[in-house]
């Protein structure tokens, strides 16, 4: 027995060295091309060039390779790679400006950023890092978050307990530690379970780029388990884990609160994609320099490098396939009429649910394999956000480079539960959890661009249902109903803020409005304004999930990109452009981020010593 299961490994290991190192496509990271930094173009009308360049059937470059549908961080980073071997790539958004959840946009003189707040995983020499300095030839920088980055706040407004929340693998522990004494041994077994079940996510990426048959193996042997702890522990939900660890229910709560990062209440929580997120910002928290609007800006150029374009207000309506079921091009909406663009092969950032259900044809649709993936995923938590622009500086007004999480309670499935549960018309007065931050406070060149003012953002779940009826309505002028539900959900957010920052004072607002989950809907077509895409629930994490969701769907020429053939988030989003990448060039873009990590540090350590 013992010899068929080494023999059997011993195959298993031989397959996957030469699937891992026998790669044949070229390496996009093989140059340095990091450039000198230039000067930062803050100029709205320059910017502009970039990132709305209208979508115009003459614009479109000849002997295209690939048509990519979706200007997020899956799109326009997959388009990047694509790029710098050398391939000529049309990427096209529906929405006026590119970038996809990495978009800003400007009320009053205030800029707003939509998707992005902070990211983890940023330090020098790490790969998500190195990756996106050689996606934007160097030029897009990251500002730091304070230490603390978060801070906690639980409980009613006559007795609301704040945590602060460090990084750094032993701040961290130490912080909470000061807070909760007593739990020192709690403390210590969450942050070992976190990383331990953190650092087995290579798995998970593996699953998505090994064959089939291989992947498959792994799943049905039960060896995933053992190869990865992310999978022996993805089953187990976050409120069962930390239910053991320990009785103190607000140290409960600090221990979940990053459950708002990815929208599944501690009790529907995978521990794995908690654990994940945890770990993200261990080591830091960074904003990008300039607002979010820098992603797309330096990465566009790469793209137009290599023959190809970034085209907005180009909504795709239908990919387009040959009598062999295979994509070989799209149709995009101009006015009434189509406009039909060829290619070899079609890449969709637009999600699972916009791919399959509403670009394809109804027959392809139809397909059991199309319907059995389609079978396994469930729509995300949609949510609300509020965009604040405020007369005065940051330090007018006590704002910093730090996030707020503010919760009416210390149990986060009832109150989850409970809110949910309402009629939108009372879950707006009392809305129970909210993300706060100052996205200015946070960005170094703001006080050249907008000095004297500030920005605030806020963040909350809210259910698409609560906004349906509205959904077919023009976009800013929905009727007085819907301004009047706007209103109340604003309305009780800003109690909270005006109480967790008190030099905020009422007379300091100069612009304030909400965008709702049919805002989402509408500007980055989140078909039921989701937040994060696909549900990141225990579901997502079953290995047959993490197998069959991949870059290569079932139809030939047509690959998925960003975050739901892997994970939300900026990283995570980008993972799924690696992952999508390496199916396309045959290679495994996630060793190569790695050995650029390496090679990065080596020459850094040799400038030191010269
Ligand atoms: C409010 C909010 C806060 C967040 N905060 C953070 C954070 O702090 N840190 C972090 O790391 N992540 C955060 N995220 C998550 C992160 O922004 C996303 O997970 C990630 O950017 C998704 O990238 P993507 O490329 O997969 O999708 P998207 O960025 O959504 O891009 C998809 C694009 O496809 C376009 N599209 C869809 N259909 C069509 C069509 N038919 N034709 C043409 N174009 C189409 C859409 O308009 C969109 O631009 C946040 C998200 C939200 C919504
Ligand atoms: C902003 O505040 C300053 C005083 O602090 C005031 O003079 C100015 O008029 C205010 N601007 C607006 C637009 O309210």
């Amino acid at each position: 027995m013992f010899a068929v299961v080494a023999i059997i490994l011993i195959f298993l290991v031989v397959f996957v060295l030469k699937h891992v190192f026998g790669s044949s496509g070229p390496n996009p990271f093989e140059k340095d091309c990091r450039e000198p930094l230039k000067k930062m173009v803050f100029d709205k009308k320059e910017r502009n060039k970039v990132l709305k360049q209208g979508f115009l059937a003459s614009k479109v470059p000849e002997n295209l390779d690939a048509i990519i549908i979706g200007s997020g961080i899956g799109g326009l980073g997959l388009a990047v790679f694509l790029a710098k071997v050398g391939k000529k790539v049309l990427v096209l958004e529906q929405h006026s400006r590119a970038g996809g959840c990495c978009h800003t946009f400007t009320e009053k003189g205030f800029e707003f950023d939509v998707g992005i707040h902070y990211v983890g995983e940023l330090l020098d020499h790490k790969p998500f890092r190195c990756v996106l300095d050689q996606m934007t030839n160097g030029q897009l920088q990251w500002a730091p978050l304070e230490n603390p980055f978060d801070h906690i706040v639980l409980g009613p407004p006559e007795n609301r307990r704040c945590y602060p929340i460090y990084s750094g693998k032993t701040r961290f522990p130490e912080e909470l530690k000061k807070c909760f004494p007593g739990e020192e041994k709690a403390i210590d077994e969450y942050l070992r379970l976190v990383k331990k079940t953190g650092n087995g996510v290579w798995l998970l990426a593996m699953l998505k780029i090994l064959p089939l048959p291989l992947a498959k193996f792994l799943i049905y042997t039960g060896l995933v388990k053992h190869l990865s702890y992310f999978f022996k522990m993805a089953p187990r939900t976050l409120a069962d884990v930390v239910g053991e660890l320990t009785q103190n229910k607000d140290l409960r709560a600090v221990f979940s609160y990053i459950f708002g990062t990815y929208g599944n209440a501690p009790k529907e929580a995978s521990f794995a994609m908690h654990s994940l997120l945890t770990t993200h910002y261990l080591n830091g928290a960074w904003y990008p320099k300039g607002g979010s609007s820098q992603i797309p800006y330096h990465m566009i150029p790469v793209i137009e490098k290599a023959g190809g374009a970034v085209l907005v207000r180009a909504q795709v309506n239908r990919i387009l396939f040959n009598q062999e079921k295979e994509a070989c091009g799209v149709s995009v909406l101009k006015g009434q009429e189509e406009v039909h663009i060829r290619a070899p092969m079609v890449i969709s950032d637009a999600g699972i649910f916009n791919t399959y259900e509403k670009l394809l044809p109804k027959e392809l649709q139809a397909m059991p394999a199309i319907q059995r993936q389609l079978g396994m995923v469930k729509h995300g938590e949609s949510g609300l956000s509020i965009f604040v622009g405020l007369n005065g500086t940051k330090e007018e007004l006590g704002l910093k480079a730090n996030n707020y999480w503010v919760f009416a309670e210390n149990d986060f499935d009832q109150l989850v539960a409970e809110y949910r549960s309402k009629k939108r018309e009372e879950a707006a007065k009392n809305v129970p959890l909210l993300f706060v931050a100052s996205p200015s406070a946070k960005d170094p060149t703001w006080e050249e661009r907008s000095p004297g003012k500030s920005t605030l953002t806020l963040v909350s779940f809210a259910k698409y249902e609560w906004f349906e009826e509205w959904k077919d309505g023009k976009v800013g002028n929905r009727g007085p109903d819907y301004k009047d539900l706007k209103q109340a959900f604003i309305d009780s957010a800003l109690e909270v803020v005006l109480d967790v920052y008190p030099k905020i004072t009422r007379d300091k607002i100069e612009y304030i409005d909400a965008g709702t989950p049919i805002t989402n809907a509408h500007y980055i077509a989140a078909p039921r304004g989701e937040f994060y895409g696909v549900d990141h629930g225990i579901a997502r994490f079953h290995p047959e999930f993490s197998t069959m969701i991949r870059p290569q769907t079932p139809l030939k020429n047509l690959y998925l990109t960003g975050q739901d053939v892997m994970l939300c988030g900026l990283t995570g989003a980008l993972a799924g452009a690696l992952n999508c990448g390496s199916a396309i060039l045959n290679r495994n873009l996630h060793l190569d981020t790695i050995s650029l990590a390496k090679r990065a540090k080596c020459s850094n350590n040799k400038m030191k010593e010269e």
